[in-house]
């Protein structure tokens, strides 16, 4: 199935939702954690002073670079309930994103292809290498299509691509406060050992994402001359009893795997390390935003600064042309006057022909305002009447340029990256800031376009976002991810 088929497939209506499961047993939800059986497992440190292992790559360091991105953050506990969360937030909480390492002559960790498992904070050998030359550091990313549709049915294969958008800056954010580069590479398809169906027998198929490259001060050279034939593990179960199938997620995710070559990138990586590590520890979605808020201006912008392309973090990661562009909802924010606005990432003039012919267009800085008014009913609404995006201090959807799709398919993942990548600079920029962001996969999509007066498939919304002042449930109890390990 084509992308643009499968996405007007799974658009939310305002008279009905997508086709998704009619009932959910959460006893049932499947296992969180994937493990490969019979692999040898390799406890990571935990440094509990990151400033110490930064910049050399060691065992440490790799330690705190999966901690500090896919790691555990907090249990939760809410009477019998409890649940982990991690650095890299997930539609439902569900994390279909599985993350694998690369390692070639690191200090203190074998040579060779590691799956990363959050649950205890270890590394699982999936196929050992030999390797001479200099020390290098290389990400994969693999997404369990059926750990989001068990919930979300059909249009969880746009979770999943929204999850690997936020795991990709979880990713690199973390690589800068080890002051180190990341840059998506090519790669042979079956490097994280996904295409090997003999290990795969009892359990959900993994499907390849993507591929990084560390820099760790010799720049980004590329995937490295190496034989990988000595894998071990077969993965485990996640769902004894699925209860649905959805056909459509296989055939969109046959449909969008890569087939032309990725940009070349310009400009070389952002190496100068970030003090990010408290905000990404501390990172949740917020629940509940206080309606009575108003947001500083100078912060605001500074987060819409952030969003533009450039060489900064996150957006060295890739060589693409942005392609999605915010449309935000402002509701209090100190000297803006509320009303709707929008940050186009490029200068494809086509943006305005497809919007309403009657918006403003006056300039605010980077941002347009299109139209003076008190969005917070229209926010609600279209986020399928979440009340976080109407009590937040703004909220937005993102405009993604769907034409490019009809020459390559496989960019309709891309830009769902794109677009997890935006809410991950917003989440992170919020917690800084001490205030708090949530994702909002759920929307009802055309309704937004009619409010914009758009028609057809030149733009079309693929992730919602809102940013507040959050207020907690004290009722919910926190407690330390790793309550069994000491920090080294
Ligand atoms: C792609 C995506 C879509 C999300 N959609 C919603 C949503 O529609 N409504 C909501 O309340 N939270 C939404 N969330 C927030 C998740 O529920 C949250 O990330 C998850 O429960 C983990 O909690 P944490 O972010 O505090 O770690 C979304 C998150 C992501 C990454």
């Amino acid at each position: 199935m084509n992308p643009i088929a499968y996405h007007d497939r799974t658009k939310h209506r305002l008279d009905g939702y997508a086709a998704g499961p009619d009932t959910l047993d959460w006893s049932m939800q499947p296992d969180p954690f994937r493990t490969y059986k019979g692999t040898k497992r390799i406890p990571l440190p935990l440094p509990e002073d990151i400033s110490a292992v930064r910049g050399n790559p060691s065992v440490e360091s790799v330690g705190s670079l999966l901690q500090l991105s896919m790691g555990l953050s907090a249990w939760k506990a809410y009477g019998p309930d409890k649940w982990a969360l991690r650095c890299n937030p997930s539609s439902g909480n569900l994390h279909p994103t599985e993350c694998y390492v690369l390692a070639l002559n690191v200090p203190g960790m074998e040579s060779g292809l590691h799956h990363y498992v959050s649950l205890d904070h270890s590394l699982e050998l999936r196929c050992a290498v030999s390797w001479e030359g200099e020390t290098r550091l290389f990400f994969g990313l693999s997404s369990i299509h059926w750990r989001e549709a068990w919930k979300y049915g059909e249009r969880a294969f746009r979770y999943c691509q929204l999850d690997i958008g936020h795991a990709l800056g979880s990713l690199r954010y973390a690589a800068a406060v080890l002051g180190w580069g990341l840059c998506m590479i090519e790669s042979p398809e079956d490097v994280l050992g996904t295409t090997r169906m003999e290990d795969f027998t009892d359990a959900e198929r993994e499907e390849y994402d993507l591929f990084l490259e560390a820099d760790l001060g010799a720049g980004i050279n590329g995937f490295p001359e190496i034989r990988m034939n000595e894998w071990k593990g077969k993965a485990n179960r996640i769902d004894p009893h699925p209860m649905y199938t959805w056909p459509v997620i296989e055939e969109v995710a046959h449909s969008t795997r890569r087939k032309m070559p990725l940009p070349t990138r310009t400009g070389g990586t952002a190496m100068n390390g970030i003090h990010a590590a408290k905000a990404i520890l501390g990172r949740r979605s917020a629940q509940r935003f206080d309606p009575s808020h108003f947001m500083r201006n100078e912060i605001f912008f500074s987060m819409i600064e952030r969003l533009l392309p450039g060489n900064a973090i996150p957006w060295d990661i890739w060589g693409f042309e942005p392609k999605v562009h915010p449309v935000f909802f402002v509701h209090r924010i100190e000297g803006l006057e509320p009303g709707l606005y929008i940050l186009p990432r490029n200068d494809n003039a086509s943006l305005r022909q497809n919007l309403n012919r009657d918006f403003l267009w006056e300039r605010k800085g980077p941002l347009y305002l299109l139209a003076r008014a008190d969005c917070r009913q229209v926010a609600r609404v279209v986020s399928c009447r979440q009340a976080i995006a109407s009590e937040s201090c703004f909220s937005l959807g993102m405009l993604a340029e769907f034409l490019i799709l009809a020459s390559d398919p496989w960019r309709y993942r891309q830009l769902h990256w794109e677009a997890g990548l935006m809410g991950h600079v917003l989440y992170l920029a919020a917690e800084a800031a001490g205030l708090r962001g949530t994702g909002i996969g759920c929307f009802f999509d055309d309704a937004f376009h009619e409010f914009l007066g758009i028609s057809g498939h030149e733009l079309q919304s693929i992730y919602h976002f809102t940013v507040g002042m959050p207020l907690t449930d004290n009722r919910i109890t926190t407690l330390p991810p790793y309550p069994e390990r000491r920090m080294t």
